[in-house]
């Protein structure tokens, strides 16, 4: 018989989980209890990576799918892609969101020169997520200001904050709720047309670890206990 008090965890499908990012904190909520769903543009790619993983983790944690799939069968979905993958990842699945939680973590990186804000034509990725999904979806932006290096080390909590902006409250609590699963605070940071300054602090992160010789620089907002 179910436990009455047992927290409900939602499914979270990682789209682009194959990757570093995605793949880490897919591993992070999976040992926390979310049933999570590891997506690629191909299934194959999505089965042999999640094996991988599976072995690291040393149990059956991860499924993996064809995005479309893990689109269709996630409660909450994650855009784990880079930046140029990420307008035709979001029209390749965007009749599964609707209504969704979406969270976006999409930093708008404009290699080679990826020390320095390039600010898209829409702002931020996550609001140009939100204009391609009138379904209803809910982008809530988030993680992209930490680092796959430092969610990695799964015996660690993450030394960082979240900030998480979304339009919808309740769609930010799900998120804040996967950012403690990951051992990070989250922090609310107001309207999705916030994910203009996270976004762009990335490249400034990116730059302080090449000039201080470090990996995975975060940020900590104090005065918030
Ligand atoms: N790495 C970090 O430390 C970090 C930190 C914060 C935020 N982010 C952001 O998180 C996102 C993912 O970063 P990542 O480092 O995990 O990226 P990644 O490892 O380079 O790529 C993630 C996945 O995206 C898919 N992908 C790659 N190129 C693609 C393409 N041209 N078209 C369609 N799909 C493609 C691949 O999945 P399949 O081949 O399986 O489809 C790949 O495994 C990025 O937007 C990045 O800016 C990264």
């Amino acid at each position: 018989m179910a436990d009455g008090n047992a927290p409900i965890m939602m499914s979270v499908a990682v789209l682009g989980g194959t990757g570093k990012e995605g793949s880490a904190l897919a591993m992070r909520w999976a040992l926390n209890g979310y049933k999570v769903i590891i997506g690629s543009r191909t299934e194959e790619k999505a089965k042999t990576r999640v094996a991988e993983l599976n072995e690291e983790l040393g149990g059956e944690y991860l499924v993996g799918m064809a995005n479309e799939d893990a689109a269709n069968e996630g409660e909450i979905v994650v855009l784990s892609v880079p930046y140029s993958a990420h307008k035709p990842t979001i029209e390749s699945v965007k009749e599964h969101l609707s209504g969704k939680v979406v969270v976006d973590l999409t930093v708008p990186l404009a290699p080679p020169k990826i020390m320095s804000v390039s600010v898209p034509e829409g702002k931020a990725a996550a609001l140009e997520a939100q204009s391609y999904l009138d379904n209803g979806a809910k982008v809530v932006a988030a993680f992209q200001n930490v680092s796959a290096v430092k969610l990695k080390q799964l015996d660690k909590a993450v030394d960082c904050d979240v900030l998480v902006c979304g339009d919808d409250d309740d769609a930010k609590a799900d998120v804040i709720k996967l950012v403690e699963a990951a051992s990070m605070r989250g922090i609310d940071a107001g309207s999705l047309e916030n994910s203009v300054a996270v976004e762009a602090l990335t490249p400034v992160l990116l730059y302080i670890n090449k000039k201080y010789k470090v990996k995975g620089a975060g940020i900590r907002i104090t005065g918030v206990e």
